[in-house]
């Protein structure tokens, strides 16, 4: 991976984030849907953001395409599965007191940030 190509996955994902922030759409369940991505976006920063946004052990970097591609492609049951029950350094739950729901609201959220 080399610095410029890692500046536009990080750059591509501030833009998103800019993007939700402008909105204004009044559409309900696209506000909903906004709403639990950054209720996500916080369990993450509290809770895996330690490990996940330096690649900690191994640990794939959230927004990084090439580290997250073959994890995605096993689908998001078998991820929460993972983060859940630990998986390879991971520990279960990344160590922490999170619920399987809020795993998943996680996980959810760190597949957004692929697109
Ligand atoms: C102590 C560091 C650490 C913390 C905290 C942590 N992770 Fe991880 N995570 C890892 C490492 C290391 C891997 C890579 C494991 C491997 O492939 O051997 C990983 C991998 C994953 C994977 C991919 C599993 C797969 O099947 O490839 C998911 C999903 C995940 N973590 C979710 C989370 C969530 C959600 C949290 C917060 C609740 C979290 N992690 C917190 C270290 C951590």
């Amino acid at each position: 991976m080399n610095r410029a190509r890692l500046a536009g996955v990080i750059g591509g994902a501030f833009s998103l984030l800019l993007l939700w922030g402008c909105s204004d759409s009044g559409e309900p369940a696209a506000a909903a849907q906004q709403q639990s991505l950054s209720q996500a976006e916080e369990l993450y920063r509290k809770n895996c953001k330690v490990c996940h946004a330096q690649g900690i052990n191994g640990a794939p970097i959230v927004g990084n395409q090439k580290m997250w591609g073959p994890r995605a492609a096993q689908g998001v049951d078998v991820l929460v599965e993972h983060a859940v029950n630990g998986f390879g350094l991971m520990p279960p739950r990344g160590g922490s007191a999170l619920t399987d729901e809020e795993i998943r609201k996680v996980v959810e959220y760190y597949l957004s940030q692929l697109q």
